[in-house]
């Protein structure tokens, strides 16, 4: 029978405790962001995987990529238009309207799987994961900074190196309408030479051309207006003293043609990249989105936010070793496993700091030794036939050598496991 694979693009992610895996580094990762998050005092807030398809057309945009070639939409057996989320923004204003609290501030954080529909690569999937962050009903000004702390903390946390952040200024709608404008006029002239991608990004939504990876269109872009002619002076300010509070932190840039691909950003945007990371150098972006909640019929709430892509963070990041203890537990009795299961039990109770890995299957003491260094086990714990008959245990330390070892009644073993 013909084996059935996963679908492209949709990777598996299992952990098997090697610390170069990016599946391994994965988790991992997902763990130490959410401790990030929730340091800053944000709650977590899950939306569901599937939205109404016209949720993302009213924010992403229907000119952005996202809407128009790489969501995944089917019709569900009711014939309704349902979309798999290619981010999660949307979807958290969605809910936030829903339960009428879009006149209140958030400080909210999300973490899950994303699809989109577009050509596999390193760094690129069809299901990926985000870690995401929204900050609510706060207008321009701390929370501009509040995310670049946070974008800081997260790589100054991983120890990250060859990366750095960008920022910029949409402007107001109506800075990003006159600046627009003026782009689409000097670019007229030179249509011809502009590939079929960047002809189309110059009628649907222009300022997507500075993302234009021909190099003909960046040539031409390098005498087209930029957007710092249009900003006032309180967004060149907020760009450059941002700069100046975290670059002791991290190299922060400003990038006058750093644009995002969803429609529903005005005002400061950011993005982390990566030299490491190839083609896909980008592993985090956000900004803000003010017009957002109103669009999609809620009340006015000025907001701002981020995601981070978690498989391309994991590709950057190496992992320190954990710095919990392992203990392997190894029965090598077939008939009382009941009973040493119990003491397992007792003992994870005791010290909930402690890895206590209870080894399920069969074999020798020999083989599940070998099985407890492969782990990098601190220590075994070792009942046999003679241990349950006398209520004792064996305690074996793995990490000197494998000379220690002691045989200790039930009552010393769980002083001593208290504390390891
Ligand atoms: P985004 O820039 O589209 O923004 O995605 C954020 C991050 O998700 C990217 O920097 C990247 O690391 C990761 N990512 C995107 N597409 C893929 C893919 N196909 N494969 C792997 N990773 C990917 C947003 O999604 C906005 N919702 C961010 C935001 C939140 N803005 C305001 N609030």
């Amino acid at each position: 029978m013909d084996k059935i694979k996963s679908l492209t693009g949709m990777p598996d992610h299992h952990s098997d405790g090697d610390k170069n895996n990016l599946s391994f580094k994965f988790f991992e990762v997902e763990q130490m962001i959410k401790e990030i998050f929730i340091s800053y005092k944000l709650d977590e807030i899950r939306t569901p995987a599937l939205e109404d398809a016209n949720l993302f057309n009213r924010s992403v945009g229907n000119a952005s990529d996202i809407v128009n070639k790489e969501i995944y939409i089917f019709n569900d057996r009711n014939d309704k238009a349902i979309a798999l989320r290619p981010e999660g923004t949307a979807s958290v204003i969605r809910s936030i309207i829903e339960k009428k609290l879009d006149q209140t501030t958030h400080k909210l954080w999300y973490m899950g799987p994303m699809w989109r529909y577009e050509r596999p690569q390193k760094g690129r999937y069809r299901q990926f994961n985000q870690a995401g962050v929204e900050i609510l009903g706060i207008k321009e000004g701390l929370p501009e900074f509040e995310m670049i702390s946070l974008v800081c903390s997260i790589i100054n946390r991983f120890n990250l190196k060859n990366c750095s952040i960008k920022i910029n200024h949409l402007g107001t709608k109506e800075t990003k309408k006159s600046f627009c404008d003026a782009l689409v006029q000097y670019l007229q002239p030179f249509k011809d030479s502009l590939d079929n991608k960047d002809i189309e990004r110059l009628s649907k939504n222009p300022l997507r051309v500075l993302d234009s990876k021909s190099e003909k269109t960046q040539a031409l872009l390098r005498n087209a207006p930029s957007i710092e002619d249009f900003l006032d002076e309180s967004s060149i300010e907020l760009l450059k003293s941002i700069k100046n509070e975290f670059s002791d932190l991290c190299d922060v840039e400003i990038d006058f043609s750093l644009v995002r691909g969803l429609d529903y950003y005005s005002g400061f945007v950011f993005e982390a990249i990566s030299s490491e990371l190839g083609a896909q150098d980008s592993f985090l972006g956000g900004g803000r989105y003010d017009n957002l909640c109103k669009m999609l019929g809620g009340k006015d709430l000025p907001s701002i936010g981020m995601a981070l892509g978690i498989e391309r963070f994991a590709e950057l990041v190496s992992i320190d070793a954990s710095s919990k203890k392992i203990v392997s537990f190894l029965v090598v009795t077939s008939n009382l496993e009941p009973k040493a299961y119990k003491i397992a039990h007792q003992l994870r109770t005791l010290n909930k700091e402690i890895i206590l890995d209870f080894h399920l299957t069969e074999g020798s003491l020999k083989s599940k030794l070998r099985r407890a260094n492969k782990d990098n086990a601190d220590y075994a714990i070792i009942i046999g036939e003679d241990e349950l008959k006398n209520n004792t245990a064996v305690i074996k330390h793995l990490n000197d050598g494998h000379k220690n070892q002691q045989t200790v009644s039930l009552k010393e073993l769980y002083s001593f496991y208290k504390t390891i």
